[in-house]
């Protein structure tokens, strides 16, 4: 008996110090969940997971002894995962959370997430699934696979589908279809279908569920989250448009194998936008020899930057208006070229006049090796056509266009710019060539 209150002695002795650890590894579990919340990488790092245990599991003398030990190591880990998804809010299987006025949404990214879809979105209700006749039909086949029931919308690819007659198909389709406010819409595709099918979610019974699923590069880092919904009208771009944030984001870099490279580049003006005005190191990527890396961190990176703005400016009253860097010119040059460049393509060239000289000497470089524009000729782009299709964008013009300039990389300001002192700026573009 004796000896069995001192054996339990003992491991009082041993459980008080392993509360006392405890306590400390959760504490720095907990600066682990903000240090990702900011840094926008998930909370689960199955790589980081397999070494712990295998190192720790050789610290065990007694073989006997390592499978109980697995058991505990492996329950400690699943506990701090748990802790760090209850104080950042976040689902322990997602990239991050987005918070906004709407509610809060996950984003998920992982390489295969389109064949989860089902464990990560609630599909098992009636679906309304918009895509385009350019994106694979294997695709919406895996997500129509693990939908309740499926109402599926093919609509030609294309900017010339943000339309409002395009809008009104869907809502009519919607309807015939009976979609109730317990329904959803998923959104297969790149901006053109987030853009459209979020705005027709929104409308739809004064707003439905939607869930967002971008398909290129320029969606999965910028346009799945922030909201922003919206057709053109009378070729004026996102005229008729609200903020309707989706319900979840999910992001199968997978689906990239198929984007056309031109396509690649233009989502990458998007980052390197990004970059500028933000990142210095995400910046730097982009002007290695050797290539920007995995492109999940790219993405990453962008969305944690585009999170960042829009929870500070949920509705673009100011802070959100260094999204737009590149994009005043870039829109005019964008309805100059009448199709002939993408939108990615037009804010690259937008960008180079709104920096300072020391920035646009790495730029240049920088877009090139992205195989992006960094000129344009006058026979193509009529100068005056770009000017005409800003101060028309911008109808504020009197007192001087809002721009995003770029002082140095990583920093931003807001500059008002009369339309004159834009059209010497828009010059730079032509010399250059
Ligand atoms: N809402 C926002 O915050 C926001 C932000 C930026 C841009 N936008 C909008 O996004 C739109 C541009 O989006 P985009 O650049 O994604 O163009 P897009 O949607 O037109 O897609 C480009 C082309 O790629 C094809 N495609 C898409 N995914 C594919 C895949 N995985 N494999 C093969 N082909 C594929 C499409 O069929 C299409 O032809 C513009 O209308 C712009 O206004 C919105």
């Amino acid at each position: 008996m004796d000896k069995l209150i001192s054996l339990r002695g003992e491991i009082d002795r041993i459980d008080e110090a392993l509360c006392r650890l405890f306590e400390q590894r959760m504490a720095a579990s907990a600066e682990i969940a903000a240090w990702k919340r900011e840094h926008c990488v998930p909370i689960r790092d199955a790589k980081r997971e397999s070494e712990l245990l295998a190192r720790n599991l050789e610290r065990i003398s007694d073989p006997d002894l390592r499978p109980h030990y697995k058991t505990f190591q492996q329950s400690l880990m699943a506990c701090s995962r748990a802790y760090q998804a209850e104080l950042i809010g976040q689902d322990p299987a997602a990239l991050m959370t987005v918070s906004t006025s709407q509610g809060s949404y996950p984003v998920y990214l992982r390489r295969g997430a389109l064949s989860e879809a089902a464990d990560l979105l609630d599909l098992h209700r009636r679906v309304f699934l918009v895509t385009d006749d350019g994106i694979p039909p294997a695709y919406s086949r895996m997500l129509a696979a693990q939908c309740g029931e499926l109402i599926s919308c093919v609509i030609p690819q294309g900017e010339a589908s943000k339309t409002l007659a395009q809008l009104h198909t869907l809502l009519q389709q919607m309807l015939d279809a009976g979609l109730t406010r317990c329904d959803c819409v998923l959104a297969l595709g790149g901006g053109v279908i987030g853009d459209l099918a979020g705005l027709a979610a929104a409308l739809y019974m004064r707003g439905i569920d939607f869930y967002n699923v971008p398909t290129t590069l320029l969606a999965m880092l910028d346009s799945s989250i922030g909201g922003k919904t919206a057709v053109d009208l009378g070729g004026v771009k996102n005229t008729v448009g609200t903020f309707w944030q989706p319900k979840a984001v999910l992001i199968d870099p997978d689906v990239l194998a198929t984007l056309p490279l031109r396509q690649l580049s233009n989502g990458l003006a998007e980052a390197v936008k990004m970059a500028l005005t933000h990142d210095p190191e995400l910046f730097a990527r982009f002007e290695d020899s050797t290539g920007c890396g995995p492109v999940e961190d790219v993405i990453a990176a962008c969305l944690g930057i585009k999170r960042a703005v829009v929870e500070a400016d949920e509705r673009e009253g100011s802070l959100r208006r260094v999204l737009n860097f590149g994009h005043t010119l870039g829109h005019g040059i964008e309805a100059a070229a009448r199709g002939r460049l993408l939108h990615g393509e037009c804010v690259a060239l937008g960008m180079l006049p709104m920096c300072a000289p020391a920035v646009r000497e790495r730029l240049v470089p920088a877009l090139e090796r992205l195989g992006l524009p960094t000129y344009v000729n006058r026979e193509e782009i009529d100068p005056e056509a770009v000017l005409a299709a800003v101060v028309h964008d911008k109808k504020a013009a009197a007192d001087g266009i809002m721009t995003v300039f770029v002082p140095r990389v990583g920093a931003y300001e807001l500059q008002a710019v009369s339309p004159r002192a834009l059209r010497e700026r828009l010059e730079t573009l032509y010399s250059a060539s």
